[in-house]
């Protein structure tokens, strides 16, 4: 073989075999499910994104936008590291999906087979929980003004309560997800936010990060888009005083139109007695090694805290804080024993998506263990983000424009077997084991990352529903196996979908 034949051969291989390997990938089987269960939750008709990703042709018409954000990672938005530790609700792509998602966009877009796309999730319109003991609603809506600016409000909602309760779960429904961006929720016995409110004309009180003073609970609960409320395990809650107040505090994003929304906060008591309340611990201003907390203009600082764990304590969630000039975080615990147990790192803060993050399994941190906290602020030009242009020097404070170092965690007091209890599991997966033409049973298996309904159906080739399974079944977090009946089908290809409200997945079925 002569070296030009070898080079057709060469060139040839480098013009096909792109194209071999990607092609194996088509919308229905591979890009929807990922789309589904990684963005449609924002991206669709009503909720925060600005269009929908619902289907083959939106997300054919905006694949070039697609494979920018996917490729540089800011969508879908998810700041932690996933390469340092692991959260519930994680919804960043992999890199084999980002491959998988680039290449059939290189690849032409195929469609692939009609029948094998899954469905959406369901996204829940009402509580995914069911039927709440205490429903606290704002007293009248709040009108946003369609003046393209954020907004930042706190809404006061008594209880109204003569008694107090334990609570399982805080579900906050945002009645405009379309402008709403995250919520904190705050539990005051102090009726200071009263005073606050009334000196706002308005419903509610402007305030900027924070409820203007440090209430009960500074940060008893919240909500970003995408966000999945859960029961706490067993044993485990928190509390609700009596006459205590609920405070809103409402981010309300950017909007061309003037936008009303009316938020409702859903309570659920604790069925089974709560032997451990959650506590918070906060690292802030008091923790840090090597103030002042002072970011001169055009510089870059890092600051670094460290907290000492007095008890034996679980770990439940993590949330980092900062405004505009945060960059970077990075959280951890060394034991008495010099070892390292990673909490959290961020190497792209943004302020827009910060959120409580919740571990996959509760974190024991053992007395003695110091938490160390290192925050990066750059108060430069090259930081987007900077609210001053010139830079100007920048102290610690409420506004905007000043900034904030604070890591809360929620634990609860250690108990031996904290580390192994598998109160969720981390991720959604589904499996269908093969048909047994033995037994006429084709068996599910499939794990949720929550308590959940969900439903599942059977078509055909074409896509005609040929039997539905199971609908609004409730399913417990963890691994499930499920039993299907399938002797009276009749051989041939066909496809299970299933979904819940937060995912989806469909595998084809041969019965022989
Ligand atoms: C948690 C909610 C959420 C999820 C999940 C999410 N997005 Fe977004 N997306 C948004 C919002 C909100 C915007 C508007 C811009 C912003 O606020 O960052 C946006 C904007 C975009 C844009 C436009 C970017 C631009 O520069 O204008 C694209 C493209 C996009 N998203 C794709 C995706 C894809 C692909 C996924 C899944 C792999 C995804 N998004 C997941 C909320 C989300």
């Amino acid at each position: 073989m002569n070296s030009f034949c070898m080079k057709t051969i060469k060139l040839l291989c480098i013009l096909f075999l792109p194209a071999t390997i990607s092609a194996q990938y088509t919308y229905t089987e591979t890009v929807a499910p990922l789309i589904y269960n990684k963005c449609s939750s924002c991206h669709h008709q009503g909720d925060i994104a600005p269009f929908a990703l619902t289907n083959y042709k939106e997300v054919s018409e905006e694949a070039d936008m697609i494979r920018t954000v996917i490729t540089k990672h800011t969508m879908p938005p998810w700041m932690p590291d996933t390469a340092y530790c692991h959260f519930l609700n994680e919804r960043s792509l992999t890199h084999t999906e980002i491959d998988q998602i680039t290449s059939w966009i290189s690849s032409g877009m195929p469609k692939g087979d009609a029948a094998a796309e899954p469905e959406l999730p369901e996204f829940p319109k009402s509580s995914a929980l069911g039927k709440p003991d205490l429903v606290l609603s704002m007293q009248h809506s709040y009108l946003h003004k369609g003046n393209n600016a954020d907004e930042y409000r706190v809404f006061v909602l008594p209880t109204a309560l003569l008694q107090q309760h334990d609570v399982a779960a805080i579900e906050i429904r945002p009645g405009n997800p379309a402008i709403v961006h995250h919520i904190i929720l705050g539990l005051d016995t102090t009726r200071f936010a009263d005073k606050l409110d009334a000196k706002d004309p308005a419903y509610g009180y402007a305030q900027y990060a924070g409820f203007g003073f440090y209430p009960t609970y500074n940060n008893w609960s919240g909500w970003v888009p995408g966000n999945k409320t859960r029961f706490f395990p067993d044993g485990i809650g928190t509390n609700v005083f009596a006459r205590s107040e609920v405070l809103l505090q409402m981010h309300y994003g950017p909007s061309p139109l003037d936008a009303a929304d009316s938020t409702v906060v859903n309570i659920y008591y604790s069925k089974k007695p709560v032997k451990r309340y959650l506590q918070s611990q906060l690292i802030g201003p008091n923790e840090i090694q090597d103030g002042p907390f002072f970011i001169p203009a055009n510089k870059t600082k890092t600051f670094h805290a460290e907290y000492k764990v007095l008890e034996d304590i679980s770990l439940i969630s993590i949330t980092p804080h900062m405004h505009w000039l945060g960059r970077k975080w990075e959280v951890y615990a060394i034991n008495p024993r010099g070892d390292t147990t990673h909490l959290i790192r961020i190497n792209n803060w943004d302020f827009n998506w910060q959120n409580f993050f919740a571990f996959t399994h509760l974190v024991k941190i053992e007395k003695g263990s110091v938490i160390h906290a290192a925050a990066t602020f750059d108060n430069t030009t090259s930081n987007e983000a900077n609210p001053n242009a010139p830079p100007k020097n920048i102290k610690w404070g409420e506004s905007a424009k000043d900034e904030m170092f604070l890591v809360y965690f929620a634990s609860i007091p250690y108990q031996t077997g904290d580390e192994k209890m598998d109160g969720a599991a981390a991720f959604n997966s589904f499996e269908l084991i093969a048909h047994s033409s033995a037994s006429g049973k084709t068996e599910l298996r499939f794990t949720l990352d929550g308590s959940t309904t969900a439903n599942l159906k059977l078509t055909d080739k074409d896509g005609k529903v040929i039997k539905q399974f199971f609908t609004a079944e409730h399913f417990e977090p963890g691994k499930q196996v499920y039993p299907l009946d399938t002797h009276d089908l009749k051989p041939g290809a066909y496809w299970c979908k299933f979904t819940t409200s937060s995912f989806t997945a469909s595998r084809k079925l041969v019965i022989p």
